[in-house]
Parts: structure tokens; C-alpha cells; sequence
């Protein structure tokens, strides 16, 4: 079987054709405009999907590369499963062909034309070398998918992620409705100034702006200069920043994206705040790069939840801490009196 059918094949599966769907709707052009508060000190690494196709390799050269890779994949079996519930083999599968829709310039035209020779040349996203050693690193280093292809799906959002910021999980998304719900029974909140403290990947923050209205403002904060970077990126992305408000002909950060801890950026915001949300670290610092509180997510609730309720006594109402799915106290919710 050649490339071409490979790919189809397996694109045929829904979540993969979710994952095409999703970039189409979600893909924004870049913004020239810098975001001020964060020093320049990494440049964080674009997914390789959005890369240049500056690479190329003949069909053949890129069917050794697949045919090693899903040998690697399947020697796993189930033993990742057994031993931590980790990807089995069909699982590496799919992921493969993610990578490959992800690798090549052109993944649709693979489907769709029979013209592909053994010896054409396909113009890629990432060197063939780089693509033997993301996958090598991917069985046995078992590093994570995202990391490796550096993005994740989130919502209708693609989101850049690299070691250092968390990969956005699906039961967040809950965060995004919850202000949802919020803003339809009060229509003002939605020109309000939100805050997400602890913001990652900005996927929070994203999801929230894209919600409010035109006059609606987001403070994205994290301690990590890794995730305030990141977070900028995707926020850059989609184009959030710096957009003009036609009415009174002005440019406002409709997200800004702040580096420090927990409520010290927001000092000049006081008494500004319309909802606040938070998603604190649930896991032990050592695990996380760049995450520095030692305490787990029940704990930090707990701690937001205090500090609005003492040192902005009063200020803010519905104040919150919500289990995800699985019923742990994960996120923290307040809306302004
Ligand atoms: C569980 S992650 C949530 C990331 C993102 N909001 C999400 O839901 O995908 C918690 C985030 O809190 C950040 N964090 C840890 N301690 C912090 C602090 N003292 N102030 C601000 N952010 C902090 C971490 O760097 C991390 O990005």
C-alpha cells in the first residue's frame, strides 16, 4: 500500500477528519504587533503545521520513514496501557498519521490524486532527520504528542504548546462555559475586564475573549516567563491583541498577557475586574518546568478564593470552586459585585 491510501485510510477516522476541520476554521493570520510586559528571552516554537514547507523528500524516502515509524509503534503493543494507561499501539497509529497530515505541505492532495509517483517529490513542514527523531522520541522517551507536533486542539482553537506550559485538557473547556452562562444572564459582564489567572497556553484566556463582546478585555497572568510567552504567541494568533475599537477609534489590548504571581499584576486593575477564573496548578511543581507553586490544585483554590474574599472584601460575588468531571476542585470562579 502507498502513502497516499495509508493516509486516506486512516483519515477516514472522525478524529482525525476533526482535527483538518479544525485547523481550517481555526487558523488566523499572524499579527506584526509585539505584546508588551514580556521580556523576549525564548522564542517559542511554532507547531509544525503552520512552519514553511522549506523541506522536501520523494514519496519512497517518505514511505521508509512511515514504514519505521509504524514498526516502532507497533512493537508498544498494550505494554504503555498496562503500565500507566499510556497510548497502545493503535493509538501511535493514528498519531502517526496525524504527524504526517501535520509533515507535509499538501496532506488533502495525497488523498485526492492518483499522479504520485514513487520517486515524486512532496514538500514538507520538517526534515525527514527531525521526523525519525520526533517519532523516536515519541516511543521512547514518551514524549507527549503535543509536545512533539507543538500544538494541541482545544475547543474550536489550535493552540501552540511546548515543555513548560500545561497541554490544555478537555474538561478546561467547562471554565469557558461556565463564564458563558455567566455573561448571558448578565449582558454587561461581556463588555467587562476578565481575568485568568494562570493561563498556560492562553487557552482560557482565548476562549473567554472570543465570547465577550467588542468592548470585553482579558488579563492573561502566569508566573512562567515559558507560558507568558507561549500564551502570547497564541493570543498573537488569533489576533487578539492590539485590535481597534471602531466606535471610539482606539487600540486596546483586547487580551494582555502578564507575567507574575497570582493578583500582583492586576494592582492597577482595582475595582476594574469583572469576572475572575482560574485553573491553579493540580500537580506537583517538580513535574512542570517553570511551575513553581508546590501545592496541588484544592490547595491553590483555596488560596485565590481567601485573598478575594479578604483583600477584596466584598468586591466580588458567586465566588467559586468548581469540580471538574471527575468531582476534584479544580477551577475558581468570581464575578464582580
Ligand atoms: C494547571 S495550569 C493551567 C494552565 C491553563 N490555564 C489551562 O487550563 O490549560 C496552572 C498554571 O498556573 C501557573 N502558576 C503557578 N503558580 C502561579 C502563580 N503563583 N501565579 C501565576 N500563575 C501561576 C503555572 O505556571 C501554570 O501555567
Amino acid at each position: 500500500m502507498n502513502l497516499a491510501s495509508l493516509v486516506r485510510a486512516s483519515s477516514l477516522s472522525a478524529t482525525s477528519t476533526s482535527r483538518i476541520l479544525h485547523r481550517s476554521i481555526a487558523i488566523r493570520p499572524f499579527s506584526c504587533c509585539s505584546i508588551s510586559n514580556i521580556p523576549i528571552s525564548i522564542n517559542p516554537k511554532t507547531p509544525i503545521f503552520l512552519r514553511p514547507p522549506t523541506f522536501s523528500a520523494t514519496l519512497s524516502d517518505l514511505q521508509k520513514w512511515q514504514n519505521w515509524a509504524k514498526t516502532l509503534a507497533s512493537s508498544v503493543g498494550s505494554s504503555f496501557t498496562d503500565s500507566d494507561n499510556g497510548p497502545d499501539s493503535h493509538n501511535l497509529h493514528r498519531e502517526l498519521n496525524w504527524l504526517i497530515e501535520d509533515a507535509l505541505e499538501n496532506p488533502q492532495s495525497l488523498l485526492t490524486s492518483n499522479e504520485y509517483e514513487i520517486d515524486s517529490v512532496l514538500n514538507l513542514r520538517a526534515d525527514l532527520g527531525d521526523l525519525y527523531s520526533l517519532w523516536k522520541q515519541r516511543i521512547e522517551q514518551r514524549r507527549p504528542f503535543q509536545y512533539v507536533v507543538g500544538c494541541e486542539h482545544w475547543r474550536d482553537l489550535v493552540l501552540s504548546v511546548e515543555e513548560g506550559v500545561l497541554i490544555p485538557r478537555p474538561e478546561t473547556e467547562l471554565i469557558v462555559d461556565l463564564v458563558d452562562d455567566v455573561i448571558k444572564e448578565n449582558e454587561e459582564l461581556k463588555e467587562g475586564l476578565w481575568v485568568d489567572l494562570g493561563t498556560g497556553s492562553g487557552a482560557i484566556a482565548i476562549g473567554i475573549m472570543r465570547i465577550l463582546g467588542d468592548f470585553g478585555r482579558v488579563i492573561a497572568i502566569d508566573l512562567s516567563s515559558v507560558a507568558a510567552q507561549v500564551a502570547s504567541f497564541n493570543v498573537k494568533r488569533y489576533n487578539l491583541q492590539g485590535r481597534t475599537v471602531t466606535m471610539v477609534l482606539a487600540s486596546i489590548d483586547k487580551i494582555s498577557v502578564k507575567q507574575g504571581s497570582w493578583f500582583e499584576p492586576l494592582s492597577e486593575f482595582e475595582g476594574q475586574v469583572a469576572g475572575l477564573v482560574s485553573n491553579p496548578p493540580y500537580i506537583p511543581s517538580g513535574h512542570i518546568s517553570g511551575l513553581q507553586a508546590e501545592t496541588n490544585g484544592e490547595d491553590q483554590c483555596r488560596f485565590l478564593v481567601d485573598h478575594m474574599e479578604t483583600v477584596y472584601d466584598g468586591s466580588f460575588y458567586n465566588l467559586k470552586i468548581v469540580p471538574d468531571f471527575a468531582g476534584i476542585d479544580r477551577f475558581v470562579t468570581g464575578i464582580r459585585s
